[in-house]
């Protein structure tokens, strides 16, 4: 089954960020476009696994979310992956909790690791996929709106806290992928004390 880690947004983000691509979905009609309630904050793709490798990213997960405190994060910007000139993954960044979702990300890695589920070894960037490029030489069109002052550089879309990691499945479909839930995580570990050691540092 098809699958991956994801944090979920809530609806008016959702919607925030929908109405907030208005502008680039109107200049590049030829992206495939995230419909709004698709859109979401990948943190680890397993592809296509069998129920005991499901079963190993389950508990996974768990030791994650049991010992990650829940973090605020606003999303803002708008970037073009491999970069803004010709982008094949139009996405909305991160301007608060990168960090945290980075954490979090590492954490996730390390959990599956240690259940014989490799690390994808490359670093991760935070983001919420808007569309992707249909032609492998991407979608210059964007170049100027997504590029250096091409506006709403770092303004603030939409703010949730993330108190949860879902295992997702996903179907491919001809409309676009159909998404499902298959486990949920509630962040529940405790917040560090400000000034007080990172529960994991070394001493
Ligand atoms: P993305 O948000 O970075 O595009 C579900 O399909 C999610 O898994 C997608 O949102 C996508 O993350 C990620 N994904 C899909 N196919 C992938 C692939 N071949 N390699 C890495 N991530 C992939």
């Amino acid at each position: 089954m098809r699958s991956f880690l994801a944090v979920l947004l809530p609806d008016d983000v959702r919607r925030r960020l929908d109405a907030a691509a208005t502008g680039l979905r109107r200049q590049a009609p030829a992206v495939a476009w995230v419909r709004a309630d698709n859109l979401h904050l990948t943190l680890r793709f397993l592809g296509s696994v069998d129920e005991t490798t499901l079963g190993r990213a389950r508990e996974a997960l768990e030791a994650t979310a049991e010992a990650t405190p829940p973090f605020p994060v606003t999303l803002g910007g708008f970037g073009g992956f491999p970069g803004a000139r010709a982008p094949r993954v139009v996405w909305a960044g991160v301007t608060v909790g990168a960090e945290a979702l980075i954490a979090l990300h590492a954490r996730l890695e390390a959990a599956l690791a240690a259940r014989g589920i490799p690390s994808e070894g490359r670093p991760f960037h935070p983001h919420v996929t808007l569309g992707r490029a249909r032609s492998p030489r991407g979608a210059p069109e964007l170049a100027g709106p997504l590029g250096p002052g091409g506006g709403g550089a770092a303004e603030a879309i939409g703010e949730l806290v993330v108190d949860a990691v879902h295992l997702m499945r996903s179907d491919l479909a001809p409309g676009g992928a159909r998404y499902g839930v298959l486990a949920r995580g509630a962040l529940r570990g405790t917040p560090a004390r400000r000034g007080a050691p990172a529960p994991d540092a070394t001493v």
